[in-house]
């Protein structure tokens, strides 16, 4: 590894665009990663990139674990254990999610501010790992000036975003109609089946972490209609281009 990137992004549901824009110079295979999980669907082994974007060296996750697949918060938060090994301080962070925000739309890009932890389990559950303490402060998960700096380059190209509280839930169902109701009672603005445990690990290593959902379908009340994997991808798409523009611009920017 000739170059070492201290930012890295995981592309997740709305990311994709942003990976060709990456100048690739390697592509490890996650298969050739020590430990690294098996990835077990379509036949899509998933790869470690190194690369440039925005003039920056970065690193990026194309395919990430799931829960819901299968595997446990220890091999779904692994990746980011690795990457900060590698010298990685600073996390992008995407995902596809339904909004329970009677203000928000499908298509509406929200700054993640802050989650709820609702899987069943905590990453960091078992022996502390030296990287941080066995008890983490939480108070600033997502990190303020990247918010700050997200909210600027948003104005600057026009660009609406909101800002919410992202719940993670441990899937594969979508919620049902009192799901939605009860996860917005509780402060959600959005609800998906990713990004927290790695949040979590990556706050434990100090890692800075931006985040943004794409809202890709409604949970709110009196709003509730059938979604399908295929409609989330759809929405996701539409938007991805906003998306890629925020967050290359920030990668740009920050130091
Ligand atoms: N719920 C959970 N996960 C999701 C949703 C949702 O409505 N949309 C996209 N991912």
């Amino acid at each position: 590894m000739s170059a070492k990137p201290t930012t890295a992004i995981i592309l997740g549901t709305g990311l994709g665009k942003l990976a060709d824009e990456i100048e690739v110079t390697q592509a490890i295979p996650y298969s050739e990663i020590p430990n690294f999980p098996v990835s077990t669907v379509e036949g899509h082994s998933g790869r470690l990139i190194l690369g440039k974007l925005g003039g920056k060296d970065i690193m990026a996750m194309q395919g990430r674990f799931h829960y819901y697949e299968g595997y446990s918060m220890k091999e779904v938060t692994f990746p980011v254990r690795v990457m900060y090994e590698l010298g990685i301080r600073t996390l992008f962070v995407s995902n596809a999610a339904g909004g329970t925000n009677p203000d928000f739309h499908i298509g509406t890009l929200m700054i993640i501010t802050d989650h709820i932890n609702f899987f069943p389990e905590n990453p960091l559950r078992g022996k502390n790992l030296p990287t941080g303490p066995r008890f983490p402060d939480m108070h600033e998960p997502y990190d303020l000036q990247l918010v700050a700096l997200a909210d600027r380059i948003a104005a600057e190209k026009g660009i609406e975003v909101a800002h919410g509280v992202y719940l993670g839930t441990q899937g594969p169902t979508f919620e049902t109609p009192a799901e939605y109701r009860m996860f917005h009672r509780m402060g959600a603005d959005a609800v998906g089946m990713s990004t927290v445990p790695e949040v979590i690990v990556a706050r434990h290593c100090g890692i800075r972490v931006f985040g943004v959902s794409i809202i890709t379908d409604l949970g709110i009340e009196g709003q509730v209609e059938e979604v399908s994997h295929e409609e989330v991808q759809k929405a996701a798409n539409a938007v991805q281009p906003l998306m890629a523009d925020i967050m290359r611009e920030m990668i740009k920017r920050s130091e």
